[in-house]
This record gives C-alpha cells, structure tokens and sequence, in this order.
C-alpha cells in the first residue's frame, strides 16, 4: 500500500519504534529522491542544533541538509555555551525555540531528554542522540545504506560489533532490522552485551539472534557487519574501559573470512576499532554511509516540515 507521506508533516523524530516497517520504506524511498538534490524547498524555513554533547556528523549532516535545502541554521554545540550552563531546562530551551526556528534537532546525553524536548516544544523535535538510548535518523541512515548496497532490507544477516551496552546506534538499528526477518548476531565482551530488554523484544517477534564474543565464529555468514566504537565516555568506571578498550581490532585480515559482497558499516567516529587498512576495500562502506547521512536528513526536514519535492 502507497504510503502519504503527508503524515509525516509536523511529526517528532524521537524513536524509531514511532515508525511502521511502512513508515520506515516510504521514508526511504523518498530518501532517493533528494541524493545530489539542491533545491532551495525550505526558503524561510530555520533549523535549531540543540547540541549538549560532541557531534560531527549529526550536526553538520544536518547543517549541509538545511542549508542544500535553501534553508537556514543557528543553535549551540555545547551545553556551557547555552544557558543550560545556568541552570536552564532542556523544557524550557526546547520552548523558546517555537519562537525561533521551524524544527529543532537535539543531541543530549540523559535518555529521554529528547522525548521531553518533544513535550516542550510545538516544533517538530528530532532526535539526534539520547544517552545509550536512542539515535534514529542515524538508524534511517544505516538502512538507507544497506538498501542501497544490498537492493533490499529482508532476510539480511547482519552483525553487531562492540559496544551493544551503551551503543544507541545498534539499539535503534536492531530494533527496526526485526521488522525485515533478519538474522542479527551479536558480537561484543561479556560486560557490553546487547541489554536484556532488546534480546526480549527479540525473542517475543521470534526473531533468530546469536550472541558470541568471537567475530570469527560468525563472519562467514554476514551480509552485513555492523561496527561500533567502544565509547569510554559511557563507561561509569574507567577501568572497565580499560579491559575492553582494544578488544576488537579489524584490519584488511577479516576478508579472508568473510562474503566477497559484505559491507562493512560503523556510524563513525572510529577510533582504532577498524585499521585504516580495510578503508581501500569495497566491503568498507563507512564513508559512503556517512555521505548518506545529508541525504536522508534532507528528505526528513523536508517530511516533518511538509515541503516536499
Ligand atoms: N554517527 C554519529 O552520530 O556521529 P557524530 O557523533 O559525529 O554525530
């Protein structure tokens, strides 16, 4: 069925759960629509960054969208250059915005901080990171490049690597990738397990999963390997960090083990999880996948703001 993507305008972009497997495909298909596009649609139309921690590709993804789109952008990328330094709510910055722009990206490290963004403000909110919960545009991302690598999202076997504890990205993408009947194998350290709440939802959709802390006991099956950087900013003790920091290491070597056609994806920043060496090989899709963050953030504004092309 066609979906009208009329609906979308308005809409917050706070979870991919609030998206159908519908949702999630029209969504993408109008994505295409936008890659190279430079039109100016959203003339007059202004984007408020609402960045409380670190962001290089989300916010300026979402910048270069804006403005490719004829439209303009202000905001702050850290909470000490905002009045939050002064005890100001994430409710109450959220609020003003209606008065200053016409939708607002937010990036925040407490979960649920963009969901209350949502509640302040009747500006579409979008969500652009909440703690280890959620990151669902770089979900929309990902899946717009496996699409495109792969010419469908069923029936993929796709593995996770790293940090599935506090990695919001693999949380998001595990969760739309079981609407699409995939096989998803879970490879991380003991201590940085995807969460039980994940693996329940899982298993209640009947959906296959292995969890392993060997990359080499799944690689040959992977359509796809999904890698994550082990983020020491999320760790409450430092020396956990430390036990884990190198534990995956991937170099040009993996390609001995793997299908000639997988691609190799991590929502970036790396730090030496993925040796510079694979960077030359098709299988390494990362930088692709990263491009095709402007794309999709240009068909989302374009969505929630009800202009479209
Ligand atoms: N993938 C991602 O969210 O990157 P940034 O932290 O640089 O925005």
């Amino acid at each position: 069925m066609k979906q009208d993507l009329a609906k979308f305008m308005g809409t917050d972009v706070i979870s991919i759960r609030d998206f159908t497997a519908e949702d999630i495909l029209a969504i993408l298909e109008y994505a295409r629509k936008f890659e190279n596009y430079k039109q100016p649609i959203l003339q007059g139309r202004i984007l408020a960054t609402l960045f409380y921690e670190p962001s290089t590709r989300t916010k300026l993804s979402f910048e270069s969208a804006m403005m490719s789109l004829g439209g303009s952008v202000l905001g702050f990328s850290e909470a000490g250059a905002s009045s939050s330094a002064k005890g100001e709510t994430v409710y109450d910055t959220a609020k003003m915005m209606d008065g200053y722009a016409d939708v607002l990206v937010i990036r925040h490290p407490l979960e649920g901080a963009a969901r209350r963004a949502a509640e302040a403000a009747d500006i579409p909110v979008i969500n652009g990171g909440d703690g280890a919960n959620q990151h669902p545009t770089q979900t929309f991302l990902d899946l717009f490049t496996m699409l495109k690598t792969k010419g469908t999202l069923q029936d993929l076997h796709v593995g996770f690597l790293g940090d599935l504890k506090y990695g919001r990205t693999v949380h998001s993408l595990a969760e739309a990738m079981s609407h699409f009947r995939s096989h998803m194998y879970f490879v991380a350290p003991e201590m940085l397990r995807m969460p039980d709440h994940i693996l329940a939802e899982l298993r209640e959709k009947n959906i296959p999963f292995m969890e392993t802390e060997r990359l080499y006991d799944v690689s040959a099956e992977l359509d796809i390997l999904y890698v994550t950087r082990i983020q020491r900013e999320r760790f409450p003790d430092p020396l956990d960090y430390e036990k884990v920091k190198n534990v995956y290491i991937l170099n040009e070597k993996l390609l001995e083990h793997v299908k000639t056609d997988l691609k190799v994806l991590h929502p970036l920043p790396r730090v030496n999880e993925i040796d510079t060496s694979l960077d030359k090989y098709p299988q390494a899709e990362y930088f692709q996948q990263s491009k095709n963050g402007v794309t999709v953030r240009k068909a989302l504004l374009s969505l929630v703001l009800g202009v479209r092309q």
